[in-house]
């Protein structure tokens, strides 16, 4: 493993998350959303900083994750919040795509 490596982790392979879908992965025991959208590929935290819910249950709109309990609305690129009643942001990941692979880089 070269340094570059360091802190990629395998979330996914890429036939599983079709553009404009939110997908809930668990990597090294973080529960982690992978959202496809503008043809790339991001990453956020999957638990809501607000309460507790998958945002991975929720509804994706271009950029924007919509929590499927309060309805909190988060810019996944970035993680900051753009609607409450969440005030904290979402922690984000890198991503790339290595062959078939969907990774992650945790720290
Ligand atoms: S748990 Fe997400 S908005 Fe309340």
């Amino acid at each position: 493993m070269s340094g570059n490596d360091v802190g990629w982790m395998r979330a996914a392979v890429r036939g599983d998350l079709a553009e404009g879908e939110v997908l809930g992965v668990e990597v090294a025991g973080r529960s982690i959303a992978l959202y496809a959208a503008d043809d790339a590929i991001f990453a956020t935290d999957n638990i809501c900083t607000h309460a507790y819910a998958c945002l991975s249950d929720g509804w994706l709109d271009g950029e924007v994750i919509e929590c499927p309990l309060h309805a909190a609305r988060f810019d996944i690129r970035t993680g900051k919040v753009l609607d409450p009643p969440a005030t904290e942001d979402l922690k984000t990941y890198q991503v790339r795509v290595v062959g078939d692979e969907i990774q992650v880089r945790l720290d």
